[in-house]
Formats: C-alpha cells, structure tokens, sequence
C-alpha cells in the first residue's frame, strides 16, 4: 500500500473532514495521488444534501467499482454523509466498498483500514464477492453510531500554510423541515472556549494568518456547553456574554493572526451582541453567509426557520448599519412543497430588499427521513427549474452591481496562489470575493488591490501596495 486517492464533495465542514482524512492516510505513510486509477486506497468523502450530490457521487462510486473488480486487493472506503444517512442498505447497495464510516466516526477510519489490508479478512471479502454468506465479513465494515466523539480535535493536513478550518462545533439541532444534515451529523455540539483558544495560538504559530471558524450555524456556539454543564458534564471555562461574540472577540486579540472568518450563521441567532463584535473586531471579516432560504412567511414557517422575511431583513439592516462595506450572502431555495407563485414572488422580493452580494441557489430536493418530504404539494421539477433560474437571474444581478461597485476602489486581498488559468495570482478580499491580481505578490502576503474590473463571481485588480501587517 502506497497511495491512496481522495474525493471530496458537499459543504466547508467536509472540506475539512478531508484534510484530516489526508492526516490520516499520510500518518500511515500513504502519498495522494490526482487519478483513482492507480491509487492503492480510494476514499469517497460523501455528501447527501440533495439529490443531485446523491447523483454526482454514482458516477465515482461507478469507477471505484470498475477498479475494484481489475483489483481485488485495492482498497475502497466511503466516508461522509451519505452511508450515515444510508447506513443499514448502504453495503448491499454498495457491496464493493471495504468500509465506512459517518462523520461522527471518522476517528475509526484507520481501524478500517488495517481491517481492510489483513490478509485474512481480503481473502473473506473476495469470497463474499464470490457469493459466500455475509456473516463471514469481518464484524465491523461500518461505524456509524451517534458519539460524542468530536472530529474537530482529530489532525489536519492544511491545503495553504497560511489558512486553516478551525471546526468551532459540530451538528446541528435546528431540524429545518426540508434538511438531511441533523440526521447525517447528529446534534449540536460545541468545543471549549479554551481549546479553540489553544488551537488558535498554535496554528498562528505555525503561521496561519486567517482562520474560518466552521459551524452549521456558529451562532449557537456554546449554547449547548452551558445545557450540558447543566447536566452535570463539566463546565466550559467560558468569557463573560453570548458565546460567540465572546468567541469573535477573543480572537480578535490574537497577536498575529490577521483574519478571522466564520460561517455559517442562522437568522434566528444573529444577536446584536453578534452584530456588535463583528463591526469592533477589526481582525474579523466583513461577511456574514446568512441563508434566507425563502421569503414568505408561511414558507418559512413550513421550514422550521424560526424568523419571518421582516425579522431577516431587520438583521440585513443591523448588520449595514454597523458594518461598512458587509457582504452578505446567502442560500435560496426554490419549489419548496405547496410554495405558490405568489409565495415565490415574496423570496424574489426579499432577495431585492437584502440586495445580497452573492448567493447559492438550489431547487428543492426531497430527502427521506426529513419532514418535508411527506408534505403535500410536492412541485413538479419544471416548475422548481423555472423559478431556480429567476432567483439565479436575479442574485447574479445583485452580485455583479455588488462587485462592480469595487471598480475603482482598493481591496484588501489576501494572496492564496496562482490564477485557475495560471496567467494572474489569486486571492480573496476581506468580503470573501475572488480577485485575480497582477502584480509582485507571493501566496500569503495580505496586499492592498487597485480593482480594474468586476464579474458576478470576480474581480480583477493590480497590486497596489504591500500592506502584509496591520
Ligand atoms: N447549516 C447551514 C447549511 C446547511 S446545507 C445553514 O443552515 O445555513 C446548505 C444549504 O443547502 C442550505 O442552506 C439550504 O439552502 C440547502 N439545502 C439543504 N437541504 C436542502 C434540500 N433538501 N433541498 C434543497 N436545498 C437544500
Ligand atoms: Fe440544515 Fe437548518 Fe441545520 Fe442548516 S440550520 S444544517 S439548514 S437543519
Ligand atoms: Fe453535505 Fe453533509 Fe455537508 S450532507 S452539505 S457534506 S453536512
């Protein structure tokens, strides 16, 4: 065993699962490679929250299968949302796949690996494949149990030296009508304060200049530490105020550390404290990922949102008022069931009124198990397409009066290599835009950008000045 190949799919939180998979792998002194055809380990980091990833993902399970059958003795082991979700059918729909494991067990991961390589138990699962009775399998294939165990302790392979995840929770309790993601991740839970602290200090040391801070909804980060303290677990060494303000601003006095970024945020839990923090926190990002979802207020009530269109638009405001220059971002969905035209409309309407910078648009994906699923109302797909494409129309427009506005104006980037084509350097300003720049910079360095030109997704810029240090 010598190289392994790696795939990796769905939200910023299995970005991450990734680099630790890669700590993982590297640990054992395995070496990655870019094609899955002459890896000795294949690993498929799945995602689940809608159909078409379910979709994408057949496609590369498809090849996995293939090599597998020319290769009995090459490895395959599936992690992420998808066997979570799929856990008690995912082998026999799957039956060429060694091991799995959800994302609450990733730490298991090497011990399916060493299940995998012993002779012995290759030499039970090619006779499986031949057709010999399950219970000769070795006892664990999958882990897949809902544990307190917290991924976000385990090691991670940084893609840049400079630029780190920091998993500040993981979970989610808010069960959004239409969303697989509490299922496949389990419930709420937070790290301390002190260990996120810790962790910090350390990556700062090893020179990481910007962090994002990864939760399914940061702004209830800590709250579950002091129910859990309640009962009768230990108590977090926590600051004084709401969790994550005190979060954001103790990172903000980080000697060293130059940018702090978060996501992703829930109206519901978007405080004035919140607000507050960001606009004095100098270090911290001025963008806030605040998914709308839709504008009607029976629709978001069918989501389980917990805010109305008026409660949402009040925070858009809070947050321009205190923050200049915010970018807010969101995510849409389309066709959500029963949604009428009208109630479409009203989404189009708030997409207006919060003017956002960019947004991610889905068309509504039915997943078993959420309580969505079983509405009434169900749209056909052309319908939920039709309306995809108006919200999509209408958020690039927004995007591109948002960047265009920059032409003229400096941003301040910071450099994370070369351009997709590899003609300019790229890096992302502190609204989280991507900007192509020409000019004497290196990855790394945070540089003062003169914009030229603005795209709905870009903007292109020279550099006008090294500001590397605040
Ligand atoms: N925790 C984050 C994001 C979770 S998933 C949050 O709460 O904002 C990312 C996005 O996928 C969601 O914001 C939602 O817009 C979309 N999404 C989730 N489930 C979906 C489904 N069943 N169909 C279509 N879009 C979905
Ligand atoms: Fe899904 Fe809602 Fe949780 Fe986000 S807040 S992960 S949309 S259940
Ligand atoms: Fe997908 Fe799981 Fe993230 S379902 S969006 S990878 S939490």
């Amino acid at each position: 065993m010598r190289t392994y190949y790696l795939r990796s799919f769905g939200c910023q939180m299995n970005a991450h699962d990734a680099e630790r998979i890669c700590a993982l792998l590297e640990g054992r002194g395995l070496e990655r490679v870019g094609a899955p055809d002459g890896a000795d380990v294949l690993v498929y980091n799945t995602c689940t929250v809608r159909k078409s990833a379910d979709d994408r993902l057949a496609g590369h399970l498809g090849t996995a299968a293939r090599l597998k059958r020319e290769d009995p003795g090459r490895i395959v082991l599936v992690t992420g949302c998808l066997p979570q979700a799929e856990q008690h059918d995912f082998f026999r729909r799957f039956p060429f796949v060694d091991g799995a494991v959800g994302p609450q067990n990733l730490h298991h991961l090497g011990d399916l690996l060493d299940a995998a390589v012993e002779p012995a138990d290759a030499a039970v699962k090619s006779a499986d494949s031949a057709g010999n009775k399950a219970s000769a399998l070795p006892a664990v294939r999958g882990y897949f149990e809902d544990g307190a165990a917290m991924s976000g302790e385990l090691a991670a392979r940084r893609e840049r030296p400079f630029q780190s995840w920091v998993q500040i929770m993981s979970g989610c309790t808010n069960f959004c009508s239409y969303c697989i993601v509490p299922y496949v991740r389990g419930p709420e839970r937070s790290r301390r304060l002190a260990d996120l602290l810790a962790e910090v200090h350390r990556l700062v040391g090893e020179g990481v200049r910007e962090v994002t801070l990864l939760g399914q909804n940061v702004n209830a980060y800590g709250l579950d530490l002091t129910s859990r303290a309640a009962a009768g677990e230990p108590p977090s060494p926590s600051a004084d105020g709401p969790p994550f303000p005190a979060l954001l601003r103790a990172l903000d006095a980080v000697e060293g550390l130059e940018r702090v970024r978060f996501m992703t945020s829930h109206p519901k839990d978007l405080s004035d404290e919140l607000v507050a923090a960001i606009a004095e926190s100098p270090r911290v990002c001025e963008h806030v990922h605040l998914p709308a979802q839709a504008g009607s207020d029976r629709i978001l009530a069918a989501m389980r949102r917990g805010y109305t269109a008026d409660w949402f638009l009040g925070r858009v405001r809070a947050l321009r008022e205190a923050v200049p220059e915010v970018s807010i971002t969101t995510d849409l969905i389309a066709g959500f069931p029963g949604e009428s035209e009208e109630e479409f409309a009203q989404t189009l309407a708030l997409v207006e009124a919060a003017a956002f910078d960019a947004a991610y648009t889905f068309v509504y994906s039915p997943r078993l198990g959420t309580a969505a699923a079983d509405l009434p109302g169900q749209l056909p797909a052309e319908v939920k397409r039709e309306r995809v494409e108006r919200l999509i129309a209408a958020t690039q427009r927004l995007a591109l009066k948002s960047h265009r506005a920059w032409v003229g104006r400096r941003a301040e980037v910071l450099v994370e290599g070369a351009s997709r084509d590899g003609s300019l350097l790229r890096g992302r300003s502190r609204q989280n835009v991507t900007v192509n720049l020409s000019g004497p910079a290196e990855a790394g360095a945070i540089v003062e950008v003169e914009v030229t030109a603005a795209t709905s997704t870009t903007l292109r810029g020279t550099v006008a000045t090294a500001t590397s240090r605040r």
